[in-house]
């Protein structure tokens, strides 16, 4: 069995008020199980909640990192400014940085080569738009995702995490549908071993308008690890029911 994961990305939300908040809470009502829990805020705030984490076994990771090492890169952050606060998850790729600010599988590939070189773990999300899924090319553009953000690169030091993001569920609050998840899935976890070396323990998230009361029918289908959660996420006792559901289902024997 696969580790499983469940992650928030909070995107340009919340305040610093808010993040404080939302630890208050989870120090006082998280219970860890198995499930290895990442928070993703804004850059600004990594700092803050690094320090205000103290015990509690949650990881924080940034939405997205630079595919420079350093350099003339007006408002870029890089690997090495995520290792100075002991930051080791990025997500990379999400649909807002490929529709809006123009992200490449190629610069996403170089994202990916920069991230694994100082050690910090991706969350690599892919992902079909309407159309491409209407058109009946879902598969086609999925591989092509993973094989050119993967080209070139070995995963063996890191927790390589793939984010099924269908472009049409997410925030929508209309997750995808059971079979859609589930065909999907199987099909993803299908093609790994032909585009990535040792692609056994490469956990596979689903993503999408994922909440508290549609979560326990979809991380009970076969290859899905866990959730990249944007909206409910922000929400403390939202993302601890997620959490907490994921737990039910008996993961904490992983
Ligand atoms: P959503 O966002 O849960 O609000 O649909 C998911 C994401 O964008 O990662």
């Amino acid at each position: 069995m696969n580790k499983k994961y469940c992650v928030a990305n909070w995107k340009m939300n919340q305040s610093l008020e808010d993040c404080d908040i939302f630890i208050d809470k989870l120090n006082s009502e998280l219970i860890h199980n198995g499930v290895e829990m990442i928070i993703c805020p804004s850059f600004v705030h990594l700092t803050q909640m690094q320090k205000s984490l103290n015990d509690l076994q949650i990881k924080l990771g940034a939405q997205t990192i630079s595919e420079y090492s350093n350099g003339a890169y007006t408002g870029e952050t890089s690997a090495e400014m995520l290792n100075d606060l002991n930051i080791n998850w990025t997500i990379i790729g999400h649909s807002e940085r490929r529709q809006l600010f123009d992200e490449t599988n190629d610069d996403i590939n170089n994202k990916l080569k920069v991230s694994i070189s100082k050690k910090i773990n991706p969350i690599l999300c892919i992902g079909e738009t309407l159309t491409e899924r209407k058109n009946r090319k879902t598969l086609e553009v999925l591989k092509r995702q993973i094989q050119v953000a993967c080209d070139s690169i070995d995963f063996s030091n890191v927790e390589f995490v793939i984010a099924y993001e269908p472009v049409w569920a997410i925030g929508t609050g209309e997750a995808a549908d059971l079979e859609t998840i589930s065909e999907t899935h199987e099909q993803i976890r299908s093609i790994l071993p032909e585009l990535i070396a040792s692609s056994n323990h490469i956990s596979i998230l689903y993503g999408g308008s994922v909440n508290p009361g549609n979560c326990k029918n979809i991380i009970n289908i076969d290859n899905v690890d866990g959730f990249l959660i944007g909206g409910a996420s922000l929400d403390p006792q939202k993302f601890l029911s997620i959490y907490t559901q994921m737990n039910e289902i008996g993961v904490e024997s992983i």
